[in-house]
């Protein structure tokens, strides 16, 4: 299959007229995949009410068919044909973070295809913060069932480079808006209880949730891997790299000792870290990819993607990485690094 691929412009002064987006929508219609920038990261789009359009996501992704997907919508009204029960809090969460990097699980209304909810009585939905994916399914006219846009096991895509990377000639077509801004997903959040659940952290934090419903509880499969995790897609390995990846939760001292023990196996050496980490470690490693600034991690979150696939390129033979404060979006980005590391962390 050939990928077309449309240049638009990431502004509020796009045009639903503009005809890369009546080309794109077209082939939605058409019940094809097109992948499109959110502000979390690019969403591999097709028709939520398809199930063909739908099974051609986890086709063209190798997703395993027990993992749902988050469906897309512009307007809250679109709920009411997808969704029952809204709590008073899911309204409250909505009402703060709509349109935002924030997913609400929600009681699914019969008829929604069980191929989006992967047989689960729920459904997880958002609505993004991105000009050109609103404009996109406004000129579609329809709510699109939208995983990251990356193969299944890699590192989610925030360039339209990095999408065409996994799946060019697998997809009827990619819009370009440019790189995404958060670089993290949503978080996914559990409303169908009376305390709202983290099922996965991403772009809105826990304190910002809890400002809004107060209490907020984190899914205890984050912290512990004695617990099975309620959003399915949180067992799978996931954001990998191909070396392996190790997080080292010790001083420069400790990080330099190990860099210079792999270095003496004869291993290529891959180093993951942040501006202030670098200048620390004097440039130890073979291939160093610094990560925005431990003083601001929004700037981490957005480039923590970008940095974990620029190591493919480079053929090192193993990555380690500095660690991060759970705190705010630290959480997020600890959560993206333990699965891209399988968990392997090496302590003093
Ligand atoms: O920022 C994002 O959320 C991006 C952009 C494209 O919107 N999308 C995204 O989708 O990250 P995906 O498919 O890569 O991750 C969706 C997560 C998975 O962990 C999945 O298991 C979980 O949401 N999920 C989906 N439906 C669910 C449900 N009904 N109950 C629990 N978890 C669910
Ligand atoms: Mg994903």
């Amino acid at each position: 299959m050939k990928t077309k691929k449309w240049i638009v412009d990431n502004s509020d002064s796009l045009k639903t007229s503009y005809p890369q987006l009546l080309e794109a929508a077209a082939l939605l219609k058409q019940d094809e995949v097109v992948a499109f920038p959110t502000e979390t990261v690019y969403g591999l789009g097709a028709n939520a009410l398809s199930d063909q359009a739908v099974l051609r996501i986890f086709e063209a992704k190798g997703r395993p068919s027990d993992n749902p997907l988050i469906v897309h919508i512009t307007k809250k009204e679109q709920l009411t044909g997808l969704v029952d029960n809204v709590s008073a809090s899911a309204e409250q969460l909505m009402e703060a973070f709509w349109p935002g990097p924030l997913t609400l699980v929600l009681k699914s209304k019969e008829g929604v295809s069980s191929y989006v909810t992967a047989g689960l009585d729920t459904l997880a939905i958002r609505m993004p913060d991105h000009p050109v994916a609103l404009a996109l399914m406004e000129v579609a006219g329809l709510p699109l069932a939208a995983p990251s846009a990356n193969l299944s096991g890699k590192p989610s895509p925030t360039t339209a480079a990095h999408v065409a990377e996994d799946l060019d000639g697998k997809i009827a077509g990619i819009v370009d808006g440019g790189p995404t801004g958060v670089g993290l997903e949503s978080t996914v959040v559990d409303c169908t209880t009376e305390i709202p659940i983290i099922l996965r952290p991403g772009g809105v934090t826990k304190e910002e949730l809890e400002k809004v419903v107060g209490r907020v509880e984190m899914d205890p499969a984050l912290k512990s891997q004695d617990h099975a995790p309620k959003s399915p897609g949180m067992k799978y390995t996931h954001y990998a790299p191909i070396a392996p990846v190790f997080l080292i939760n010790g001083d420069e001292d400790f990080f330099k000792n190990i860099i210079l023990t792999a270095q003496k196996e004869g291993k290529k050496v891959g180093v993951l870290v942040t501006e202030e980490k670098k200048a620390l470690l004097k440039g130890a490693g073979d291939v160093v990819v610094t990560c925005g600034s431990i003083n601001n991690l929004s700037t981490v979150a957005a480039q923590l993607y970008d940095a974990l696939r620029a190591f493919n390129n480079k053929k090192v033979d193993v990555i380690y990485s500095e660690i991060f404060p759970y705190e705010g979006v630290g959480a997020a980005i600890m959560n993206r690094l333990e699965k891209a590391a399988g968990n392997k962390i090496l302590t003093p």
